[in-house]
């Protein structure tokens, strides 16, 4: 593969996006949203060198963390469309693709302009993940593979999945290993994304970090929590800094909490890692990358929308939802659980936020639409901050005495193979 680089070419505003009604003398142009960009501190400037993995250059080391249901090539396209970055698509499981489910190719697809396509594979099995990777190497079906070992969900949990993998150190060896290898055979940079461990009192973040680089992988992400806090609390920065730290000849990236560029600038700052990974902060705000980008590269701009723009966004995300899924109504029962992410801190009545999350067409998602004050200005705060999974800290379901040994024992051996099942989400 030949190198690639991800940054996309001049300032991303609104300029594709269909306005609402584009015949209203007011609809917003180009020259309307350059003027909602708004000042901010000049102090969070900062300056990092672009990212490196294998043959890609990351331009902007800003990565869009891979979210199941929300990933998919519509929103990575708007993502695309504001800023330089990596995009990974949601999880795919390794067996759904070795058996070619239609469902697992919809997810690995991407858009022919996507300069690096990237794949996550969740996987519990070394056989089969090497298989998916050999898959999507043989295939050209991608240019960038990550490995989820960060999902609490306890479907995945219970069987030895995501978060609790790393706890064993044998099949966390054999599955890096084995996808790293098959990976190399096409060139293909291979990463890890996991979290702290199961809970504090089982950690596993710098061995599987070490692990990880003695495999040959391109990156390690941490997000800064356990399994066992699922997505409540704070992200623990200082874990971040500390694999920083154990690693310092691989890239590290940081998730976790990150909802604004001044979140992400600190995060660099405080953590010294060479990239962050951003998940719920985007949900809702694609023109999050357009103001990472803008801090990255010295620039106090930020993207401040007014609620006209905000609609006009959520018109088009709708559009490339339904040229994604080849069905209108797949589409709009797809954008319906953006809404609130979107209109969060707006000047939206409950009537018509309740049916802007029913909606069924792209007619009458437009008729809803113009029924907004499109000169509402931006909220400022109210429509900043945490947004989207939170949920209380839950104990970890296990497999029986998967705590009792870092390494399988014969019968987590034999399960081990049944446990790759179709499961989504992190
Ligand atoms: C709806 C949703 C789906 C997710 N799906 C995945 C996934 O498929 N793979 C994965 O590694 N992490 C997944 N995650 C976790 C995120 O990638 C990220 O690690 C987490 O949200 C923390 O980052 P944040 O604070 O920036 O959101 C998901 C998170 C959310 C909220």
């Amino acid at each position: 593969m030949t190198a690639v680089t991800t940054r996309t070419a001049g300032p991303a505003l609104h300029s594709a996006a269909p306005a609402v009604d584009a015949s209203a003398p007011d609809a917003p142009a180009a020259a309307d949203a350059a003027a909602s960009l708004a000042s901010a501190d000049a102090a969070t400037r900062l300056d990092l060198p672009p990212l490196r993995l294998g043959p890609i250059t990351v331009d902007t080391p800003v990565i869009l963390a891979p979210m199941a249901g929300i990933t998919n090539k519509a929103f990575r396209r708007l993502c695309r469309e504001y800023g330089g970055g990596l995009y990974v698509s949601e999880m795919v499981t390794s067996r759904a693709l070795v058996e070619r489910s239609p469902e697992s190719l919809r997810i690995i697809s991407h858009d022919e302009d996507e300069s690096v396509r990237s794949v996550q594979l969740y996987g519990v099995d070394p056989a089969t993940v090497g298989a998916a990777v050999r898959i999507l190497v043989e295939e050209d079906r991608a240019d960038h593979i990550d490995l989820n070992f960060g999902c609490p969900v306890p479907k995945v949990t219970r069987r030895g999945g995501g978060a609790a993998l790393p706890w064993k150190l044998d099949l966390f060896t054999g599955i890096v290993q084995t996808a790293v290898r098959e990976a190399s055979k096409g060139g293909i940079p291979l990463t890890i994304k996991m979290r702290k461990g199961i809970d504090e009192d089982h950690l596993t973040f710098l061995e599987a970090g070490r692990i990880a680089r003695d495999s040959g992988v391109a990156a390690v992400a941490l997000h800064g929590r356990t399994a066992s806090q699922y997505y409540s609390g704070k992200a623990d920065w200082s874990a971040i800094a500390e694999l920083r730290n154990a690693l310092p000849d691989i890239p590290v990236l940081g998730n976790g909490d990150i909802w604004s560029a001044e979140d992400a600038v600190r995060m660099v700052r405080e953590t010294g890692v060479d990239g962050v990974v951003i998940g719920r902060g985007c949900q809702g705000r694609p023109w999050l990358f357009g103001d990472l980008m803008n801090a990255f590269e010295g620039s106090a701009e930020r993207h401040q929308p007014g609620l006209g723009q905000v609609a006009e966004t959520v018109y088009r995300h709708a559009e490339l939802l339904v040229d994604a899924f080849g069905s209108e109504m797949m589409g709009l029962r797809d954008i319906r659980k953006h809404m609130a992410w979107y209109f969060k801190g707006y000047v939206v009545g409950g009537e018509l936020r309740a049916k802007l999350a029913t909606v069924p067409t792209l007619e009458v998602l437009r008729g809803l639409l113009a029924e907004l004050d499109a000169e509402s200005p931006y909220p400022g705060a109210d429509a900043e901050g945490p947004r989207g999974r939170a949920g209380s800290p839950k104990k970890t379901s296990l497999p029986e005495n998967w705590l009792q040994s870092r390494r399988l024992n014969e019968a987590q051996q034999a399960d081990i193979s049944a446990a790759e099942l179709d499961v989504s989400g992190g």
